[in-house]
């Protein structure tokens, strides 16, 4: 079965998930973690909304340069209007794993919660390895699904929410196999670091809330999953929300690396 599609409705999805804190707050980590100076050349690699992108062209400013890229042309509209007022930003259309660009183009490169998605990963890594110059900085951040703590009552109802879940993207468990395949693409990896997204109430506007949102149209009808359990699944939080017993948190695992 398909995996989480960035079509129109997932991109919108996105952009609201990605307004939130928790998500503003991992940006601000990244972008300190990533320290792109002025002048530089950076390639942001699945790019999605480009709120990282207009970060990273403040960065480096007009004397610099920033690419995103993305394979979703509803991602890449939203982008560009999003960066419209900086003309030393473009966002190109294409794939992680044939990158239009040449050997060593970039001083510094990043691919936030977008390995995951994509099947070949090693090729996808000796990409970004191709196009940095050597000594060029990598920066890659990913999820690992088990990380996740929520707190409910039915928890074989939740497991199997979960499992349904895990089927939204290729690698549900990839942060672990990162610094061995960044390694093998030709990278000495610098840093490792854990950025958790923590929820201790049910509110809006919040990750967990808006993932609740997001999971249940997704795992419906997977894992044998029927509205009813969906829907009893959803009503579980919301009543832990409104007794004050809920917690949510996850980890994203962040990785950098200089190219060799
Ligand atoms: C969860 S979003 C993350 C967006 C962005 N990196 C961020 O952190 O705000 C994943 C993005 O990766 C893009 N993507 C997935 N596989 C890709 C591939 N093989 N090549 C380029 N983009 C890809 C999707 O279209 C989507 O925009």
């Amino acid at each position: 079965m398909s995996v989480l599609q960035f079509d129109e409705r997932g991109t919108r999805h996105i952009v609201r998930l990605y307004s939130t804190p928790d998500v503003v707050r991992q940006r601000a980590e990244v972008l300190a973690l990533l320290a792109a100076r002025p002048g530089e050349r950076v390639l942001d690699i699945g790019s999605g909304p480009g709120f990282l992108v207009a970060s990273l062209a403040d960065a480096v400013g007009a004397e610099g340069a920033v690419h995103g890229l993305d394979r979703s042309a509803p991602m890449n509209a939203v982008a560009r209007d999003l960066v419209a007022d900086r003309p030393w930003v473009r966002i190109d259309d294409g794939d992680a794993v044939e990158l239009p660009y040449p050997d060593g183009d970039f001083d510094a490169a990043v691919s936030t919660q977008v390995y995951e998605y994509v099947a070949d990963v090693p090729r996808a890594l000796s990409e970004l390895r191709r196009v940095l110059r050597p000594g060029g900085r990598a920066l890659v951040l990913d999820t690992d699904w088990d990380s996740v703590v929520w707190h409910v009552v039915d928890r074989a109802l939740h497991r199997r929410v979960m499992t349904a879940w895990e089927e939204h993207l290729v690698h549900p468990h990839l942060p672990a196999m990162l610094p061995g395949q960044l390694l093998r693409a030709g990278f000495r990896v610098t840093g490792r670091h854990l950025i958790p997204l923590f929820n201790p109430r049910l509110e809006e506007n919040t990750f967990s809330a808006l993932n609740i949102e997001m999971i249940a149209r997704f795992v419906r009808g997977r894992q044998g999953l029927t509205d009813e359990d969906v829907e009893a699944w959803t009503a579980d939080l919301r009543e832990r929300g409104a007794e004050d017993a809920y917690l949510f948190s996850l980890n994203r695992y962040c990785f950098l690396a200089v190219a060799e």
